[in-house]
């Protein structure tokens, strides 16, 4: 992924930090730090609310660490996120933004709502990525920590094509050897959008009322809250307008085809030198 390429939850500060503000967040967790272009913001904010960041990620680059460890605000936790969920304690809001599949995502719901539950706090969750290309299609950083009966067959080296199903080989949206993705798109328990329908079905059916906004840009924002929570009418307020909104999402269709033009560019000019 080169710097063309916006991807950090930081490009959703208005909503996020708006959201935190309207709901009096002091405690946030955040998962998935990489090089803490969120982070640093949350810790920000967190130091002006008197609060805290805990951030989880078993793997984000080396100046993270180093700055976590400067920052009185933050404890960085260094391990996936399942393995550390059920300790945390007092959480205000929750930013989901680590391996982005279906078993993890809803297992790290699951978690974070039963901790707000034991705490007796309503529950406040920011997710990246429920748009193209892991809404619907998982994405792995470490497959061998997803039980097999959740783990789809995956390519490290094939890529996400719009409005394609199958995966391209050496082509496409992809992450080397970083990450993995599904071979193919959509289907049950595949993806992140996936698994928020599914959490909220479960909530749902249990005569539990959450509210959920779909923002659709920068790989889509999802927030997702409790109705029944004293701030939710302020949060739905500044969200709601944001929901499935057309241009927005036309918008992120043509930076996606284009963004796409650049990868295709760039393994086109690989290849040549290769051949030289
Ligand atoms: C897309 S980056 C996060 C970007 C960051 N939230 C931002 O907005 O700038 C994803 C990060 O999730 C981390 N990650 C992968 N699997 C994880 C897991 N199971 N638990 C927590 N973090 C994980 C990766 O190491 C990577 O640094």
């Amino acid at each position: 992924m080169t710097d063309l390429l916006i991807h950090s939850m930081a490009e959703f500060s208005d909503l996020i930090f708006g959201s935190l503000q309207r709901a009096g967040a002091r405690h946030i967790v955040e998962i998935g730090a990489e090089y803490g272009g969120m982070s640093h913001l949350l810790a920000d904010f967190a130091t002006t609310v008197g609060g805290h960041l805990t951030s989880i990620d078993p793997a984000p680059q080396p100046a993270f660490i180093a700055w976590a460890a400067a920052t009185p605000a933050v404890t960085h936790i260094a391990a996936p996120s399942l393995e550390v969920i059920d300790d945390l304690q007092a959480v205000d809001a929750w930013l989901i933004d680590g391996d982005h599949n279906y078993y993890t995502v809803y297992h790290e719901l699951l978690g974070a709502d039963a901790v707000c539950a034991r705490d007796c706090k309503p529950l406040l969750v920011f997710l990246h990525d429920v748009s193209w290309p892991t809404g619907r299609r998982d994405m792995y950083y470490a497959p061998d920590r997803i039980p097999a009966a959740f783990c789809h067959p995956h390519e490290f080296g094939a890529g996400a094509m719009l409005g394609q199903v199958d995966l391209v080989p050496g082509q496409g949206f992809r992450g080397g050897s970083s990450w993995a993705m599904a071979n193919r798109s959509g289907g049950v328990r595949n993806g992140v959008l996936t698994a928020v329908e599914d959490f909220i079905a479960g909530a749902g059916s249990a005569g539990r009322p959450l509210a959920f906004a779909h923002i659709p840009a920068v790989f889509g924002l999802g927030v997702l809250f409790d109705v029944d929570a004293e701030w939710s009418a302020d949060v739905a307020a500044l969200v709601a307008p944001f929901h499935d909104n057309p241009l927005l999402a036309a918008v992120e269709h043509n930076r996606l085809r284009n963004y796409l033009k650049v990868i295709e560019w760039q393994d086109r000019a690989a290849g040549a030198s290769f051949n030289q």
